[in-house]
């Protein structure tokens, strides 16, 4: 069908892990002049993507409407706010009558709840899976009734599956018309459960860390591609624990080097990158990490392969990514509590060329040969680009 929506993995940020259901059109115009200022529009943070909480119900002919009390102004004339500032919007609804947050969504609604959101000018749905039957096969059904609406809805407008991996949506989600899916529930600010963990239904009560969701992700490589990626759900890269207005988004924070490890390992996964902290206020760090362009162009690839897992045991995981150019991307995470010392021989991940060696994180070429051996900190994530000499 012609042009390919998501050629790469969308990018941007959301509204829900900051705000929850807490946000009206001043912080959302506010985020949109900070996403500018801050550089993220710049770095390809394209999206801003609202989340759960702006519903208002149905009007008198059941067309859906926002709370007028957050968005006195209405959603299109947020819409053309957004994209005046070089953004695109998304908006978010759920395949049952209410949302996880209570909330009006579509089901039985969908053609007509597309057509508002094209007149809008909206450019992403996040479709979420609250209050709707644990079964493969609704989810299949439930989702491509929506895809289609927006197929027909006069608009393009991408199609995000959030149903939290439990009925495989990587089997099907493409071919019902979506081009991300959620593959596990939840990311919280934290590096890992403190359980361990087999199933996803191991987790701790406050769900998944950084470390669960890449080890439940890794798995479907092959399902990712252009107009098709898997979604590891955002980023919390700059959250620090800390509560926004949503006074809640779980977990204890992280460290940087547990930051920069969400950050490799999302772009080199192949994972759509949905920041969630306050851009309107990031220290140098988070900056420095959101804003890597060395990092965002392994994400960004147009070759659009995911990375694959070559090395798992306790103290290591290392992921190989091809990048379009017959580079190499690599990512050595250090899975232990302690620094280690990291030898590691390409081969051992099928590289068998000699390589000039980038460090995507010091922002330098730091050596040539077959192998790289050096200090990784506790949680860290180094990430090289190899290019074959
Ligand atoms: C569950 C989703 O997984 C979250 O990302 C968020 O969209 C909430 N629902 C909103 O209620």
């Amino acid at each position: 069908d012609g042009s390919l929506l998501a050629p790469t993995p969308p990018m941007g940020w959301m509204t829900w892990n900051y705000f929850a259901d807490k946000f009206n059109e001043t912080d959302i115009r506010e985020m949109a002049d900070a996403m500018v200022s801050s550089g993220m529009v710049k770095a390809g943070y394209n999206y801003l993507f609202i989340d759960d909480g702006w519903q208002g119900g149905r009007d008198n002919r059941n067309n859906i409407i926002p709370d007028p009390k957050k968005f006195p102004s209405g959603i299109k004339a947020l819409a053309d706010y957004v994209h005046s500032k070089g953004l695109k919007l998304g908006i978010y609804s759920d395949a049952a009558p209410l949302t996880c947050g209570g909330y009006t969504a579509s089901l039985n609604f969908e053609e007509q709840d597309a057509k508002t959101f094209a007149s809008w000018g909206i450019d992403y749905l996040k479709y979420d899976y609250c209050g709707a039957p644990d079964d493969m096969e609704i989810a299949k059904t439930r989702y491509k009734k929506m895809a289609d609406a927006l197929r027909n809805s006069g608009r393009d407008i991408v199609l995000g599956i959030c149903e939290w991996g439990g009925r495989k949506p990587w089997l099907w989600g493409g071919q019902v018309g979506g081009q991300l899916w959620r593959t596990t529930g939840d990311v919280r600010d934290k590096w890992r459960s403190i359980k361990p963990v087999k199933t996803l239904k191991d987790l701790d009560t406050e769900g998944a860390g950084i470390l669960d969701i890449v080890d439940f992700s890794q798995d479907y490589a092959s399902y990712a591609g252009p107009g098709h990626w898997n979604d590891m759900d955002m980023l919390v890269v700059g959250l620090y624990g800390k509560k926004g207005p949503s006074g809640d988004f779980g977990g204890v924070g992280c460290t940087d080097a547990e930051y920069q490890s969400q950050m490799s390992l999302w772009s080199i996964m192949n994972s759509p990158l949905a920041a969630s902290n306050d851009v309107r206020n990031m220290n140098a760090e988070t900056k420095r990490i959101l804003l890597n362009d060395e990092v965002i162009a392994i994400n960004q690839d147009a070759l659009g392969k995911q990375a694959v897992c070559k090395i798992k045991n306790d103290t290591w995981s290392v992921f190989v990514k091809p990048l379009a150019n017959g580079d190499y991307a690599i990512a050595i995470v250090n899975r232990s509590e302690t620094t280690q010392k990291s030898k590691i021989n390409f081969a051992e991940l099928g590289l068998n060329e000699t390589y000039e060696i980038k460090d995507l994180w010091a922002h330098k070429v730091i050596g040539k040969g077959k192998k790289w051996s050096g200090m990784v900190q506790r949680h860290e994530t180094k990430m090289f680009r190899l290019k074959k000499i």
